[in-house]
């Protein structure tokens, strides 16, 4: 079985009413916790790889291990994604790979740090669907801007910054009738990494839920029902991995993330793929720590890269269950890209 387009994996939901988790990967291991959470939990999934994790991986190990990854499991359907494409090239790299996905996120320059003007988004992205439906390829764009820079994709946008790049509804409907995409990434106040709020309850000084537009979702999705928006930033930075890591020798104090309601509220509400990275990072490190700091004696990767294994699976199970994918895996006939194409030849 090959890779499906990530356009059915999102039509599919939609038409369940259920989100799908797209987790970010740069190794092995990351691939076989998703697949086997996949397998255990009969969930159709979305495997994404930013350009850093291309380059991590050398562009043909990331490919061959996704080849696998399908081989092993043809029952789930699994879309693979181009996370944060900052160009046309990067997208046409990734098409050339055997994505069947591309995001090009054209909020920000080509840089990834400074934000692009509306037309220069709308251009840009209109480009990408053009040189990616041809191929049967399914195209992410964004809308607004993310806040935080902590892993060095992002504005820097302080929390006041960030209110004013929040995604506008009434130009989300220009935006997607201009660009044709098939996905509309969002602003509502998230960020990447695991430094999502800098607010402290003043009376017990502990981190309360970063303020999410929650509203711009229902607004947006009140005008366009049929339109998937995509959460970014949405890992919820699960507290007792945070305080294994620091009970084990890690420093990550005020580390907090998005509530898993809020991402429910989301999905209510048109939500149809959430953006999750840092939670499989927290668990792998969680993992290895504890091996490190329990048993110093231990040389063999195995020793280590296995539990963390197992502990990201954990996070993904947990995830495709409150995400709704669970369950769904077998629902639908898999689609090619050719069958993509052919639907979007009609189309056009
Ligand atoms: O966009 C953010 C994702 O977490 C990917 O992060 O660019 O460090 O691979 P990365
Ligand atoms: P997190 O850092 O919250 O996991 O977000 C990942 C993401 O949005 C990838 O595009
Ligand atoms: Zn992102």
């Amino acid at each position: 079985m090959a890779l499906v387009p990530m356009r059915q994996i999102l039509d599919e939901a939609a038409r369940g009413g259920y989100g799908v988790g797209a987790f970010n990967v740069n190794n092995m291991e990351q691939i076989q916790a998703i697949m086997e959470a996949a397998v255990e939990t009969h969930s159709p999934v979305i495997i994404q790889a930013s350009r850093g994790a291309l380059q991590y991986s050398k562009l043909i190990y990331l490919k061959k291990l996704m080849e696998a990854a399908v081989e092993e499991c043809p029952q789930i359907p699994v879309a693979l994604h181009l996370d944060h494409g900052n160009g046309p090239e990067a997208c046409r790299t990734a098409i050339e790979l055997g994505f069947t996905s591309v995001m090009m996120d054209g909020s920000l320059d080509e840089t990834g740090k400074v934000p692009n003007s509306y037309e220069q988004n709308v251009s840009v992205t209109r480009q990408v669907v053009e040189l990616a439906h041809p191929f049967g390829v399914t195209v992410e764009g964004e809308l607004g801007c993310l806040g935080g820079i902590e892993d060095g994709q992002g504005a820097g946008l302080s929390d006041s910054e960030m209110q004013e790049h929040l995604t506008d509804p009434v130009q989300a409907e220009d935006f997607v009738a201009k660009t044709g995409l098939d996905a509309l990434a969002v602003a509502i106040g998230t960020s990447h990494g695991a430094y999502k709020s800098g607010i402290k309850d003043p009376k017990t000084g502990k981190i309360l839920p970063p303020k999410l537009a929650m509203e711009r979702i229902h607004q947006i999705h009140a005008k366009m029902p049929t339109c998937h928006m995509v959460m970014h930033g949405s890992s919820s930075v699960p507290q007792e991995l945070v305080e294994m890591i620091n009970k084990y020798g890690g420093r990550m104090p005020g580390a907090f993330g998005i509530p898993l309601p809020e991402i429910q509220d989301g999905i209510k509400h048109g939500v149809r793929k959430i953006n999750v990275d840092t939670d499989s990072r927290l668990a792998m490190t969680a993992a290895i720590r504890k091996v490190f700091t329990e048993q110093p004696e231990k040389f063999d990767p195995r020793d280590y890269l296995r539990p963390a294994r197992e502990m990201m699976k954990q996070v993904y199970v947990a995830r495709m269950k409150t995400f709704g994918q669970a369950g769904h895996a077998t629902d639908y006939r898999q689609m090619t890209l050719a069958d993509m194409k052919e639907i979007y030849a009609a189309q056009a």
